[in-house]
């Protein structure tokens, strides 16, 4: 058998396919199964880089068939099929010839047997290291402001690889430049410009490649040496004249480069002192400032050369020694009054022989050392002074001068009335028509100063206030002038208060007795005077008492109260301010208890007439019909019971019981009349007296007219037992 196997492998592939589908036949037939499947890594799990790598896939297969069967043996790296094999054999191998870092990786077999498949856990392969890489540069000579383009490989390796390539000075440590790129090629290829510093060069680089989550790294494979050339010297300064400058002199300050044959346009010079440029040179070789020199001029000059990407500087100090201090001009104060004396005096410390001239803004005063007039308004402004020896001419710094006119004296006026109401706001001003500007003025309330305000022309200043009294007002102004402040007139101002909480009241109690005195108050908490009281009696259009008073209440008094007087009062008053009206109060007028009395007595006196007057006629009847006696005397009994009870109580008033249906209910009224009598409406009334129903039976109708006092009762007592 194993014979005929070494032989299949030279059969065509249809005797092969012939052969396999045979041989499962036969496995079907037979029992099979996978003891065991491992993985072995020769020469170890961990290899070099660039050593030959073998993996190899035991399979350990139990079988009832005399042959051993036929299985199929599949390589996996990292979940990926690599290699596929078909075998009897115990062992197969997968060969990796010169191990790179992409080979690392989890690797694990399977074999599949029929439908049995058994496969290996996942061993880690590691191939250590990174092959060095290759460095390449497009030229060994360059120019400054040129460009070296370097290009790093690793031919070996598979993306993605991450580049590292840094530029060096020949023989020295630090990195000039370094610039990292993660390619997706094998190589990368990245520019370097050249500057003015770089002259003999060298390019490094290293690779790097991820396995797994750690970075291995080459080591650095350098390049070739590229040798810079310059394109133009550092720029040189020459300064005239050499030595001490002084001012006044004529100073050239120089600045030169050299320039070489490769560049093919000249680099623009430029000088500078401070962030100034003063000079500059774009088509030549030199650039120089001239100037007659000055103090100001002393400083730090830089000379920069510059072309595209290539600056190269230098700098010098130029020292300018003073020929003589600025000049000092002597002003006798910030501020001066108008009409005094504007002195001006311009010196050079130590320096007594100069060329003088003094000058307010752009115009010339005086050619000499001094100047002096009589100060105006218009005088006011900048002063300063030149001072001359030779070609040098200085300025002084400038001095400001204010003249200042005196005030005129202010006024004081306001928005309003006279007078004004409490409560009210009002706009006091203040203005002094002439005098500088700016004017200080003062607001003085009783003469304390209560607002100030400064006015920068000669508007008038205002002011708000809201006083509550009577009050005087006065201005103060003030300027730069030497004259003390100035004040105005006094303005006075009148408050009013407004008349408020107008109240009528009724001295005594609001129930008087006709006949007597009633007195009616009509007062206000406040208001100034004079206020003019009105008293009003409801429903009646007109006041029927009015007064004008200095005071807070007024008085109106009626000597003898009758029922004239009853009713609802108010009052109203007013003042220059306001009107204002009080409440309403209701005043009853009742009857003296004498004047009752006078009544029932006549009303009595009417009973007992009537009385005789119905005794006579009685009498009269009786002798005239003497046969029938007995029927006549039955009626008469309950009229004199009904008028001896109403006699035999004092109480009682005459006919009240007039004003009521329920004659049971006569025994109560005394002393609900005399309980309450307030509550009760007094009224006079004429009133038609007729006999009761009970006394038709007798068919004694008779109808006279008395004067009587009926008392309503409130709808309350009505219920009242
Ligand atoms: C690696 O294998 C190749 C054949 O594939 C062989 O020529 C070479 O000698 C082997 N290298 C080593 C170091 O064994
Ligand atoms: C096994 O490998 C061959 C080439 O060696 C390939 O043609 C075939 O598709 C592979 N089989 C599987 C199942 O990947
Ligand atoms: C860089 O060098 C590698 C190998 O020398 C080469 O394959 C590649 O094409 C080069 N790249 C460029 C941009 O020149
Ligand atoms: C300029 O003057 C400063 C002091 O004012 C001095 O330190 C410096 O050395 C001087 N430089 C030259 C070039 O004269
Ligand atoms: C101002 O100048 C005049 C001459 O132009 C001179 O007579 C006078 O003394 C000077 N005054 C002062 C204060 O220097
Ligand atoms: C002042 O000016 C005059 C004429 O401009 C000149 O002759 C003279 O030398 C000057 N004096 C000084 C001290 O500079
Ligand atoms: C203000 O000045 C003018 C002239 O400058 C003068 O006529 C006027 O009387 C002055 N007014 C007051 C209030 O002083
Ligand atoms: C109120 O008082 C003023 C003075 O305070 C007086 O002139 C005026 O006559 C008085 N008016 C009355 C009505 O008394």
């Amino acid at each position: 058998m194993q014979l005929r196997w070494t032989s299949v492998s030279k059969m065509r592939p249809v005797v092969l396919l012939t052969l396999l589908l045979y041989s499962s036949l036969q496995a079907q037939e037979n029992s099979f199964t996978i003891n065991t499947i491992q993985m072995v890594s020769l020469p170890s799990w961990e290899v070099p880089n660039g050593h030959n790598l073998t993996l190899q896939c035991l399979v350990d297969i139990s079988t009832t068939s005399k042959v051993r069967p036929q299985h199929l043996v599949l390589f996996y790296k990292d979940d990926v099929l690599v290699y596929n094999v078909s075998s009897r054999e115990h062992t197969e191998s997968f060969f990796i010839p010169q191990a790179r870092v992409f080979h690392s990786g989890r690797y694990k077999c399977t074999a599949i047997l029929n439908n049995k498949e058994k496969t290996t856990p996942e061993y880690p392969v590691l191939v250590k290291g990174v092959p060095n890489p290759t460095v390449t540069l497009d030229k060994m000579e360059v120019t400054e402001g040129g460009v070296v383009r370097v290009n790093c490989s690793v031919k070996e390796e598979e993306p993605p690889i991450y580049f590292k390539i840094e530029k060096l000075e020949l023989d020295r440590k630090d990195v000039k430049q370094k610039r990292e790129k993660n390619s997706n090629h094998n190589f990368v290829q990245m520019d370097f410009p050249i500057e003015e510093q770089d002259h003999m060069l060298v390019f490094r680089c290293q690779a790097g490649i991820m396995s797994g989550i750690v970075l291995q790294t080459s080591e650095f494979t350098r390049s070739e040496l590229v040798t810079v050339q310059e394109s133009f010297s550092t720029p040189k300064f020459h300064v005239r004249p050499p030595g001490m400058i002084i001012e006044g002199d004529q100073v050239s300050i120089k600045c030169t480069v050299q320039v070489t044959h490769l560049v093919r346009e000249f680099p623009e010079i430029i000088i500078q002192k401070d962030k100034a440029i003063v000079a500059t040179a774009k088509q030549n070789n030199e650039a120089v400032y001239s100037v007659m020199a000055t103090v100001e001029d002393s400083g730090r000059y830089t000379c920069k050369v510059e072309s595209n990407r290539i600056s190269k500087v230098s700098s010098i100090m130029v020292n300018i020694t003073e020929l003589f201090p600025k000049p000092k001009l002597k002003i006798p104060s910030r501020y001066l009054d108008q009409g005094k004396s504007l002195d001006l005096f311009c010196s050079v410390p130590g320096t007594p022989s100069a060329n003088f001239s003094i000058q307010k803004e752009a115009m010339v005063l005086s050619r000499d050392q001094n100047f002096s007039k009589i100060a105006e308004e218009r005088d006011s402004g900048m002063y300063r002074c030149t001072a001359g020896i030779g070609k040098v001419v200085k300025n002084s710094d400038p001095e400001l001068i204010k003249v200042c006119e005196t005030l005129s004296k202010p006024k004081i006026f306001h928005n309003t009335e006279a007078e004004l109401i409490k409560g009210h706001a009002m706009t006091i001003s203040c203005q002094s028509i002439n005098g500088t500007a700016p004017v200080t003025y003062n607001l003085l309330k009783a003469t304390v100063s209560i607002q100030t305000l400064t006015m920068y022309s000669n508007l008038p200043a205002t002011f708000v206030d809201e006083p509550t009294k009577d009050v005087e007002y006065q201005c103060m102004a003030d300027n730069c002038h030497s004259h003390p402040a100035l004040y105005s007139e006094i303005l006075s101002v009148k408050v009013i208060a407004p008349v408020n909480e107008v109240m009528l009241s009724i001295l005594s109690s609001n129930e008087v007795q006709s006949g007597d005195q009633m007195v009616l108050q009509c007062s206000v908490k406040e208001g100034t005077g004079p206020i003019t009281f009105k008293f009003f009696k409801e429903k009646e259009n007109r006041p029927f008492h009015e007064t004008i008073l200095n005071g807070t209440q007024a008085f109106w008094i009626e000597k003898q109260a009758s029922r004239k007087q009853e009713g609802h009062y108010y009052c109203v008053a007013s003042n220059r301010a306001n009107v204002a009206k009080s409440t309403s109060i209701r005043v009853r007028v009742f009857l003296a208890p004498w004047k009752k009395g006078l009544i029932a007595v006549v009303v009595i006196g009417v009973i007992i007439a009537t009385l005789i007057v119905a005794a006579k006629c009685y009498f009269l009847r009786k002798v005239r019909a003497k046969q029938k006696p007995v029927e006549m005397s039955r009626p008469a009994a309950p009229l004199l019971n009904s008028n001896s009870e109403k006699a035999s109580d004092p109480n009682v008033e005459a006919n009240s019981h007039y004003g009521y249906d329920d004659v049971g209910n006569d025994a109560m009224k005394p002393i609900n009349q005399n309980k309450d009598p307030q509550t009760m409406d007094v009224e006079y009334t004429e009133v038609e007296v007729s006999s009761p129903e009970s006394h038709e039976a007798l068919g004694t109708r008779s109808t006279e007219t008395v004067y009587s006092e009926i008392r309503k009762v409130e709808p309350k007592n009505e219920r009242f037992p």
